[in-house]
């Protein structure tokens, strides 16, 4: 009997490293799955063009064109449902959502932070914010989680985590650039625990499955 792929939907805004990393994963099968669609809010996210390099749906959705983001959140929702995504991973995402997304994707949307959760998160504590306060605070360690979505920013179900050394003399670049290439290795992995069905939540932790 053949299985029917779990389908990945990814929510962009820029440069889509993480993006990237998880289209080598699956066309390197360490993920049984396919990407359906990319959805940026960005017209001009490099992200699209590295989707398009490997002929993978995209779609610009314009916020501008929408009255509130609770319309906006339900075109995306929409184009996602309709697509039968299983798997929405938000990848360097610069907008939120209302709760018509997380209530239509109930653990199945995942989001990736470049710090340690629950610290250096929440409202305000993206890109460079992040790496500013982490190396502000003196903390020797920093790092990067996968998570899933839920209704609060940053609060969800931690899934992977992993340590960066913070360094002396770094600088929020050379801090970023080191957590981002962990990123690129979590992240695709978390994605091939979920299609692989090895996830179980209970309450806030997330378990993997032998
Ligand atoms: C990453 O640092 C990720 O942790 C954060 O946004 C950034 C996206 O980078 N959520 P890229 O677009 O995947 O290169």
């Amino acid at each position: 009997m053949k299985t029917i792929p779990l389908k990945i939907g990814v929510l962009v805004s820029g440069g889509g490293s993480n993006l990237q990393a998880i289209i080598d994963a699956v066309r390197r099968h360490r993920i049984k799955a396919e990407i359906s669609i990319v959805i940026s809010n960005k017209a001009d996210a490099y992200a699209l063009t590295r989707a398009g390099k490997y002929r993978i749906p995209t779609l610009y959705v314009d916020p501008k064109n929408y009255k509130d983001r609770e319309a906006y959140t339900r075109a995306i929702t929409d184009e996602l449902k309709n697509r039968g995504v299983g798997l929405v991973c938000l990848a360097g995402f610069m907008c939120i959502l209302t709760s018509y997304f997380i209530k239509n994707f109930p653990l199945q949307a995942m989001n990736i932070h470049p710090a340690l959760l629950p610290a250096f998160g929440g409202a305000g504590m993206y890109g460079h914010h992040v790496h500013e306060a982490v190396l502000r605070s003196g903390a020797k360690y920093s790092g990067c989680t996968v998570h899933f979505v839920d209704e609060g920013c940053d609060t969800g179900p931690i899934i992977l985590q992993q340590m960066v050394p913070v360094k002396d003399g770094d600088t929020v670049d050379t801090l970023a650039k080191r957590i981002l290439s962990v990123e690129h290795r979590l992240y695709p992995l978390a994605i091939k625990y979920f299609a692989a069905g090895k996830l179980q939540v209970v309450g806030k932790r997330v378990c993997l499955l032998k």
